[in-house]
């Protein structure tokens, strides 16, 4: 199967365009199974994307869908299984010691909890010193003033550059870790719910945080949330995941306006905030998540799906290109139609 990516967000004209490109990317886990057997999790089945410069690229699905294993993939923490990962145009499986390391800090984290990602024994100066300190020829003076700097963009104040991070709140400390992640001005940052667990308050301050900075530095950004309003809040393009999967994938507006697979519909249906003043047919989703320890055969959705049909429980849908998006579904053509 070819799974060159056919995506293309309305602003890539170009292939310099695109930072980051996945082609049909796999994680498996070998897990125990019982007492004596071993079972195959597969938690990223075959995920195809290209993510743009300076876009947003939302990444959203349910608990356990592979977001965080994704993440994983894209920052170079873990080998994927199978398929290809391109990013500045290098070939990461074959690329040496030296190009990888470099990549590496062209590929920034920021993780769910400022708490747990924070040294608890390092002031935000040592923190932010660090990368610095390792990666650049700036002398002591210099790098002072760039962590002040840095301090001041994300909306902290640089006289606090010796505290401790237990001295600030849930979302200063998240600013100390999307410094620590801009600090050495990197092409891509994978944000892996970075509010989620901040107070609702602060969360919107935080995404305009990323948005102000990605205006500034034109950085490129995945950025997972299991939170649709939130995506809509922050993305350019969307991809749904679903068991390991991709559902859709496709600009905001296409994806979350005019959503042609159910689960997608499904979500949406579940956020309020974003429906209320829609006329679509609400789906609403029942049963559990299946395990990609045992996948369902067939449409991974179908037991879940109010449009499944025979076809479904035999067929894999294979993501593909049907009114203006990338839909993994075989009555794509039809979902969307009663909402016209
Ligand atoms: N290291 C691992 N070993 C075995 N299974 C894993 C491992 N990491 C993740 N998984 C499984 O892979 C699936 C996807 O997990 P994850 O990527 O954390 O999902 P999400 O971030 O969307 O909640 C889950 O079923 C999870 O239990
Ligand atoms: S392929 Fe079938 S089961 Fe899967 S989402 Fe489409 S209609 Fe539903
Ligand atoms: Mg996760």
């Amino acid at each position: 199967m070819n799974a060159v990516p056919q995506h293309a967000p309305q602003s890539a004209g170009h292939d310099e365009d695109r930072v980051l490109v996945a082609e049909d990317l796999k994680k498996h886990y070998t897990v125990k199974r019982g007492m004596f057997g071993t079972g195959t999790v597969k938690a990223l089945n075959g995920v195809s994307f290209a993510l743009t410069r300076g876009r947003t690229l939302a990444v959203v699905g349910e608990s356990g869908c592979g977001k965080s294993t994704l993440a994983r993939q894209l920052t170079m923490i873990e080998p994927p299984t199978a398929g290809r990962l391109v990013i500045d145009g290098e070939d990461v499986a074959h690329a040496s010691k030296e190009k990888i390391a470099a990549l590496r800090r062209r590929v920034q984290m920021v993780f769910q909890n400022p708490f747990a990602s924070l040294n608890p024994r390092k002031t935000v100066e040592q923190t932010l010193g660090e990368p610095l300190a390792i990666n650049t020829q700036l002398s002591a003076t210099e790098r002072a003033d760039r962590i002040a700097h840095m301090m001041r963009i994300v909306g902290l104040r640089p006289e606090h550059a010796k505290r401790y991070p237990h001295m600030f709140s849930g979302g200063q400390r998240q600013r100390v870790a999307i410094a620590r992640a801009m600090i050495l001005d990197p092409q891509i940052v994978v944000a892996d719910e970075p509010v989620s667990a901040l107070d609702v308050s602060i969360q919107a301050q935080i995404l305009n945080l990323f948005m102000d900075l990605q205006d500034e530095f034109r950085t490129s950004y995945v950025f997972i949330s299991h939170n649709l309003a939130v995506v809509e809040h922050v993305a350019d393009d969307v991809m749904v995941m679903y068991l390991g999967g991709v559902a859709e994938l496709g600009d905001k507006k296409t994806v979350i306006e005019r959503p042609r697979h159910p689960y997608t519909r499904s979500l949406l249906s579940a956020t309020p905030a974003i429906f209320e003043s829609d006329r679509r047919v609400k789906i609403k989703l029942e049963g559990e998540l299946p395990s990609p320890l045992n996948p369902p055969s067939g449409c991974t959705f179908h037991q879940r799906c109010p449009y499944a049909i025979e076809r479904c429980r035999k067929e894999v849908p294979v993501l593909r290109e049907v009114d203006g998006r990338q839909v993994s579904c075989h009555r794509a053509e039809e979902v969307g139609e009663q909402d016209a």
